[in-house]
């Protein structure tokens, strides 16, 4: 690790869903910087003053960044996290970004059991996650990676069924598809370098101090 890279610490943050309610959590313990925003297209926004670099990424590149110590620390899915594979440090369960994955089917050809779905194609965003489901369950599939809108798979007999994420459940809703399986739930993490979590222990330690005090103070006002 050079000398600058020592100095700073940066942060990789997604776009998409997580970026506001990362970036709004950050700020809360200090950790801002001036023209911080998702629709920047300046890569790299920084804080000179508090030494800190934020980089902002496609979501699933995150654990990527983080791994190979271009950045410190991330904020991810453990949906994104748990595919990636990636040998990262996870620090923090920060609560928001609630989900489930999960395997749907059409509800008009829904079959009595998960197994009688054996050896039929399966779409999703997560092979990985999906792969290890059915293997624990005992079956083969045959996994075809679509990298959005995958409800649309069974809907034009891409597939018999999908894995993927559900927030609010109107995306299955409106495609009339239905949920038979529940996979994992998932929130978004703090995750840190191996390395960096070693050589910048301080900084680290005293940033999920905060975050955890403030989680904290959050959970006391939301069960009063
Ligand atoms: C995700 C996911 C579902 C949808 C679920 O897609 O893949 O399609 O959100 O949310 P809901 O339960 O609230 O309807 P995303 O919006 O990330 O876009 P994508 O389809 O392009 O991946």
């Amino acid at each position: 690790m050079n000398a600058e890279n020592m100095e700073y610490l940066t942060i990789a943050l997604p776009k998409g869903k997580l970026f506001k309610l990362s970036a709004g959590l950050l700020e809360k313990i200090g950790y801002e910087a001036e023209g911080l925003s998702e629709k920047s297209r300046k890569l790299v926004i920084s804080n000179e003053e508090k030494k800190i670099r934020f980089i902002i990424t496609k979501t699933a590149d995150v654990p990527t960044y983080v791994e190979y110590g271009a950045a410190d620390i991330g904020i991810i899915g453990k949906d994104v996290l748990m595919e990636s594979g990636k040998d990262v440090y996870e620090l923090l369960d920060l609560g928001f970004g609630r989900c489930h994955l999960m395997m749907a089917v059409p509800k008009s050809e829904c079959r009595e059991r998960l197994s009688d779905y054996a050896h039929t194609r399966v779409a999703t965003k997560f092979p990985r996650i999906a792969e290890m489901f059915f293997t624990q369950q005992g079956m083969q599939m045959e996994y075809i990676k679509l990298n959005g809108s995958i409800e649309l798979g069974p809907i034009v007999g891409l597939s018999e069924s999908i894995v993927d994420i559900v927030e609010t459940g109107t995306t299955l809703k409106e495609n009339d598809l239905e949920e038979i399986a529940h996979i994992m739930d998932a929130t978004a993490r703090l995750i840190a370098n191996r390395v960096s979590f070693k050589m910048k222990f301080g900084r680290i330690g005293a940033m999920v101090k905060d975050l955890r005090a403030i989680l904290e103070s959050e959970a006391g006002i939301c069960e009063s």
